[in-house]
C-alpha cells in the first residue's frame, strides 16, 4: 500500500482506517517498547510512528509489518531481543460488544497473539465494520501444521465447524492457513479453548477480551474509543 495515495481515490472505509491507525499511535511516547500488528489500518498507526520519529524499539508481527517499519527508519528487533513490551497495537477482523475479537486475516495470528501476550496494553484499531453483535460470519482463522490437516479440519468440525477451508496462503511460519465457519459464536473463550486444545492446531484467530484494553473505532464521524473497563 502507498502512503501517498490521492484522497480522491480511496474509500471512505479506507480513510477511517487511516484516522484510527494514525490516532492510536498517540499511545506511544519516547522510550516504549512496542509491538507493531499487521494489517491495512495498523499500518497507518506505523507510518505515523514514522512520521514522529520517536525513540522507540519495536517488536513485529509478520514480514510485511518488519518491511514497512524498517522502511521507515523505526528500529525493528526480535521479541526474544526485546523481552517486553509497553504496548502492543493492532487490527482485527470483527470485534463483539465485550471486547472478544476475531483475528488473522492476513494469516499472522500466532505472531499476533505473541506479540500481544507480552504487553500489558494491547490497544485494537478498526473501522466501524469490524463491530459485530457476535463473532463468527467472518470465519474463524486457524493455523494449522502441513502433518495430518484432513485429521485437523475434522476435529474443527467435530466442534461444530459447518465448513472449513485451506487458504492458498501459508503463515510466515511456514504454516498451512484454515477458516473456521462456526456461524455465530455464543461462548468466543470456550471455543478457543476447545480449538487450542486440539492437537494439530497452532493457533487460533479468537483473542479473548481480557486480552484488550482498548479499541479505538474510526468511522464517517470521526474517530471514538471503547474502553475494556472489566479486563
Ligand atoms: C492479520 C490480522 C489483521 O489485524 C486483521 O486482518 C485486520 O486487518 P485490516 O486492518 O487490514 O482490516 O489479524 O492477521
Amino acid at each position: 500500500m502507498s502512503t501517498d495515495q490521492s484522497q480522491a481515490a480511496r474509500s471512505p472505509q479506507d480513510i477511517a482506517k487511516e484516522a484510527a491507525g494514525r490516532h492510536a499511535a498517540s499511545y506511544v511516547t519516547d522510550g516504549m517498547r512496542v509491538g507493531l500488528g499487521t494489517g491495512s489500518t495498523v499500518h497507518w498507526t506505523i507510518v505515523e510512528l514514522g512520521d514522529r520519529a520517536l525513540n522507540i524499539v519495536c517488536t513485529s508481527t509478520s514480514v510485511q509489518t518488519q518491511e514497512l517499519a524498517s522502511s521507515l527508519g523505526l528500529n525493528v528487533i526480535s521479541p526474544d531481543e526485546i523481552g517486553a513490551l509497553d504496548i502492543a497495537i493492532d487490527g482485527a477482523d470483527e470485534v463483539d460488544p465485550a471486547f472478544n475479537l476475531t483475528k488473522g486475516g492476513g494469516a499472522a495470528h500466532t505472531r499476533e497473539k505473541i506479540v500481544a501476550a507480552m504487553s500489558p496494553r494491547f490497544i485494537i484499531v478498526v473501522d466501524e465494520s469490524k463491530l459485530v453483535p457476535a463473532l463468527g460470519p467472518f470465519g474463524t482463522p486457524l493455523e494449522v501444521l502441513d502433518f495430518a490437516p484432513g485429521v485437523v479440519a475434522s476435529a474443527v468440525e467435530a466442534l461444530g465447524a459447518s465448513a472449513v477451508t485451506t487458504r492458498d496462503r501459508r503463515s510466515d511460519n511456514g504454516n498451512l492457513v484454515m477458516d473456521a465457519q462456526f456461524g455465530s459464536i455464543a461462548d468466543p473463550v470456550a471455543l478457543g479453548d476447545a480449538l487450542a486444545n486440539t492437537p494439530g492446531i497452532v493457533e487460533h484467530g479468537i483473542f479473548p477480551s481480557s486480552m484488550v484494553e482498548r479499541v479505538v473505532i474510526a468511522g464517517l464521524d470521526g474517530v471514538r474509543e471503547l474502553v475494556n473497563d472489566l479486563r
